[in-house]
C-alpha cells in the first residue's frame, strides 16, 4: 500500500506512540484487503464504548492512547453502558459507572464527542459520496444505503485509528466496483412500522455479506429504512442495500438511477443477481407470533436511537395515558435536549426517555420478558442481555406498557 512520506514518519514513531499504533492498524488492514493507499475521511464514528464490552483491558488501552493522541477529524461515539443522568433508575452498579466514566473521559481527552449514540447521522451533515470511517453496523448500512455515503464495516478500533490519522485504507465499499447489488429480495405485500425491522432480521441471515436489492410494494420512510438496515446488519453482515418499488422491477431507468445515486459502478440492467429471494407477509407474521403469549415487564423502543419523527409518533400514541411498566425510549442526548417539549410530554406518561445508552450495551438485568419494536433488539436482547424478547408494532408496544 502506498504511503506518503508523512504517513511513513508516523509509522516510524516520529509523531508519537499513539499515532504510530493507529497507523500500524490502518496499514495492517490495508494490506490484508489489498488497499492501494490511504484516503482522507470526512468523519469517524467509533463503537466499543460500553465498559460491558471493553472490560479492563480495553479501558487500559484507551487510557494509554489518550496520553498522546488526539483525533484529527470530527469523531462521535456509540452508546455507552448507562444513561449518565439516570443510571440509578437503570439500577447500574456504581463500580460499573466509575469504570464507564473513565472510558468516556479517555475518549473525551482524545477529542471524541460525548454524544453517545448509534444514530450519528442525525448530528452530522453527511452528503452523497462522503468518505467515512464508521463502526456500528446499523449506522454503516444507513450511511451507505440511505445517505449514499461510503464507509466500510469498521470495528471500534479501526474507526478510532482512522479518526486519529484522518484517513482510511481505500478498499471494499469505498470502491464503485464493490457496490453492485448481487441478490434481489422481493416482497409483494404492504409492510409498515416494525415489519421493516423483521424483514431485515429475516433476510440478513440469508444474504450474509451480499448486497441486496429490495423490491418493495411502496416507498419506505427513512425510519423504515433505518430499521430494515439495522435488522439486516444484525443477523447478517450487510453494509449496503438498495431499494426500489416492486412495480419498477423491470424499469431499467429507475433501477439504474438508484444504483447511480449510491455510487455503484455504471451497470446495465438487468443485473445478474446471484440469487433471488421472495418474502411473504406470512413470513413476517410468524416472527410476531414468537413469545406472544408471554407478558412483558419491560418495553423498549429506540433501537437504533429514535429520530424526532419517531418521538413525535410515540408522543401521539401516549397522549393522556399512563404507563404501568418500565418503558425505555432510547434516543441521543442531542435530540433529547433539542426537543425538550416533546420529551416532557412523553415522560408525563411515566415512560423514560433514556440517552447515551441502550438495553443491549448496558448491563440491564432483572426482567422476565422485554417487548420491542425493532428487529435488531429482538435479535440481540435474548443473547446479549439474557432477556427473552418478543416483538410488536410501535402501537402494540405502547398498548402493552399500559397493562399492569
Ligand atoms: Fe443502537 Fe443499541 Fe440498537 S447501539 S442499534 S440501540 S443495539
Amino acid at each position: 500500500m502506498y504511503l506518503t512520506r508523512y504517513d511513513e514518519k508516523i509509522l516510524d514513531g516520529e509523531e508519537g506512540w499513539g499515532k504510530k499504533k493507529a497507523m500500524e492498524i490502518l496499514v495492517a488492514i490495508g494490506e490484508i484487503y489489498g488497499a492501494n493507499k490511504l484516503i482522507k475521511i470526512k468523519n469517524a464514528h467509533i463503537s466499543g464504548a460500553s465498559y460491558k464490552n471493553l472490560g479492563d483491558a480495553g479501558l487500559e488501552f484507551l487510557k494509554n492512547l489518550s496520553m498522546d493522541s488526539k483525533v484529527a477529524v470530527d469523531a462521535t461515539l456509540n452508546p455507552i453502558g448507562l444513561d449518565r443522568m439516570r443510571w440509578e433508575w437503570m439500577d447500574i452498579d456504581p463500580k460499573f459507572v466509575e469504570k464507564q466514566i473513565e472510558v468516556l473521559s479517555a475518549y473525551k481527552k482524545m477529542g471524541v464527542s460525548d454524544v453517545c449514540t448509534c444514530t450519528p447521522y442525525y448530528l452530522k451533515n453527511i452528503k452523497p459520496g462522503d468518505i467515512l470511517s464508521w463502526a456500528e453496523s446499523s449506522a454503516i448500512v444507513y450511511a451507505n444505503s440511505v445517505l449514499k455515503a461510503k464507509t466500510n464495516r469498521e470495528s471500534g478500533i479501526s474507526a478510532l485509528a482512522s479518526a486519529i490519522i484522518g484517513k482510511t485504507p481505500n478498499y471494499g465499499y469505498l470502491l464503485k466496483e464493490n457496490r453492485t447489488p448481487n441478490i434481489s429480495i422481493t416482497l409483494d405485500d404492504e409492510i409498515y412500522d416494525s415489519d421493516y425491522g423483521i424483514l431485515g432480521f429475516l433476510t440478513g441471515s440469508l444474504v450474509k455479506d451480499k448486497i441486496p436489492y429490495f423490491f418493495l410494494p411502496s416507498t419506505p420512510f427513512d425510519d423504515d429504512l433505518k430499521h430494515l438496515g439495522a435488522g439486516l446488519a444484525s443477523s447478517g453482515s450487510v453494509a449496503l442495500f438498495y431499494y426500489g418499488l416492486f412495480s419498477s422491477k423491470y424499469d431499467k431507468k429507475q433501477v439504474k438511477k438508484n444504483l447511480d445515486r449510491a455510487g455503484c459502478l455504471d451497470k446495465e440492467y438487468p443485473i445478474m443477481f446471484d440469487d433471488e429471494i421472495e418474502i411473504t407477509r406470512n413470513d413476517i407474521d410468524e416472527v410476531y407470533k414468537d413469545k406472544k403469549h408471554k407478558d412483558a415487564d419491560l418495553i423498549v423502543i429506540g433501537c437504533p436511537h429514535c429520530s424526532v419523527s419517531e418521538l413525535k409518533r410515540i408522543n401521539q400514541l401516549l397522549r393522556n395515558k399512563k404507563v404501568k411498566k418500565d418503558f425505555m425510549i432510547c434516543t441521543s442526548r442531542y435530540i433529547k435536549d433539542k426537543y425538550k417539549d416533546i420529551i416532557d410530554k412523553i415522560e408525563a406518561s411515566g415512560a423514560m426517555v433514556i440517552c447515551d445508552t441502550c438495553p443491549v450495551v448496558s448491563p440491564l438485568k432483572g426482567y422476565s420478558c422485554a417487548m420491542v419494536n425493532s428487529g435488531k433488539a429482538y435479535n440481540y436482547m435474548p443473547t446479549m442481555n439474557k432477556i427473552p424478547t418478543k416483538i410488536g408494532t410501535t402501537e402494540e408496544c405502547i398498548n402493552e406498557s399500559l397493562i399492569k
